[in-house]
């Protein structure tokens, strides 16, 4: 039986949900309609922000698409480091002119509100990362016929996910841009993520769930290895984000390719949780003392980072991106899809080959 995970697309492609802009309604329309697999990102959004978003993928395709949801934070550990690195930003706020933000915002991000809405007007398939759902929670999506995905950076917290009863889980390596999908953020484990090749083994190992693998795929050789590795789908995040449908702002997109950012690292400079983005100014001078403070630091510097947006300054800017960024082609996303079915296709048909030449 093809598990419900592969039903839902037909090729093994996964574009990420991207908070923040990037997985706008065009960018998912689009992948669905190639045959991939779109995804909205609901994260930062209110629960009626999400679903005017669901309304219009269903207004430009009927093919399935994924929501995903970021699960709810516990209360900030240490307000005092937060107070401390507002007054360590204060310059930055000057020089680009605007405030720093309020950071008594809500740590739930709208969860209860929006599993509500996709309780009642279902989507093929919700994921969540950030933490691992309920039992309940999950059951009451797999009632509405909803596929569910839950995202983990280790082998114990796909154990987790297998015991709430996930119908599969997002495995993401360290190459992976944007934020880290660890249940729970701990500095002392900062350093110690995991490469996706030997995760999807660990996993695979670990648990009995379908795999979607994610970090650093930009090729369709890349998909090749990933799915010969044990994963059933490939999950892309950059390599979608350059995309003409995208909304990620222009600087962004440039930046991927652009010679003054030639590397990517983990920061909690701009959102206080690990994050892979550019390596910017902003990054350098401030991500060594930025505290583990999430959703906190990401309201703090919100209206800093839009300001430096708009003077056209990307060096404060949250620029995240996977380690794969310099391979970034800014095709149509469905080209895109077809571009890399066609190297998955050639990968494959060159693993035959060699196959054939052992055997004969
Ligand atoms: C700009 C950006 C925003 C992201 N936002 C989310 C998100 O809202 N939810 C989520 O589960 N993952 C998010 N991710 C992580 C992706 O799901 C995925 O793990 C990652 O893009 C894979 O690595 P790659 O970018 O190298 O392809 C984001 C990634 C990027 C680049």
């Amino acid at each position: 039986m093809v598990s419900p995970l592969l039903a839902l697309c037909r090729h093994p492609i996964v574009q990420a949900p991207m908070a923040g802009g990037a997985s706008a309604p065009q960018l998912v329309a689009a992948v669905s309609e190639a045959g991939g697999l779109g995804s909205l990102a609901a994260g930062y959004k209110t629960a009626d922000g999400m679903y005017q978003e669901i309304k219009q993928v269903r207004g430009l395709t009927s093919r399935p698409f994924g929501v995903n949801l970021f699960m709810p934070q516990p209360a900030c550990a240490d307000p005092a480091a937060v107070e401390v690195y507002r007054n360590q930003l204060a310059g930055e706020a000057t020089w680009y002119e605007t405030e720093l933000g309020d950071t008594d915002a809500k740590t739930d991000d709208g969860y209860e509100a929006k599993l509500a809405i996709l309780r009642d007007d279902p989507v093929p398939l919700v994921s969540f990362t950030f933490g691992c759902p309920t039992r309940q929670e999950l059951q009451a999506l797999a009632r509405v016929g909803t596929t569910t995905v839950v995202t983990v950076t280790t082998p114990e917290e796909a154990l987790a996910a297998q015991a709430v009863g996930a119908d599969a889980v997002c495995v993401q390596g360290i190459e992976a841009g944007g934020h880290q999908g660890t249940h729970r953020d701990n500095p002392e484990t900062d350093g110690a993520g995991i490469g996706l090749l030997s995760l999807i083994t660990q996993v695979r190992e670990a648990v009995q769930l379908p795999v979607i693998a994610a970090g650093g795929l930009m090729r369709g050789a890349q998909i090749a290895a990933v799915l010969a590795a044990g994963a059933d789908l490939a999950q892309l995040g950059t390599a979608f984000l350059v995309t003409p449908e995208s909304g990620a702002q222009p600087l962004h997109k440039q930046a991927m390719t652009d010679p003054r950012f030639v590397r990517t690292e983990l920061t909690r400079a701009f959102s206080g949780r690990p994050a892979r983005g550019l390596v910017n100014r902003f990054v350098r001078e401030h991500g060594p003392y930025a505290p583990a403070a999430y959703p906190q630091i990401h309201y703090l510097t919100a209206d800093l980072r839009k300001a430096a947006a708009k003077t056209g300054d990307p060096q404060a800017m949250a620029l995240w991106a996977g380690q794969g960024h310099r391979l970034a082609r800014q095709l149509p996303a469905g080209e895109l899809v077809e571009v890399l079915v066609a190297e998955l296709d050639e990968a494959k048909a060159v693993f035959a080959g060699r196959d054939a030449g052992g055997a004969a």
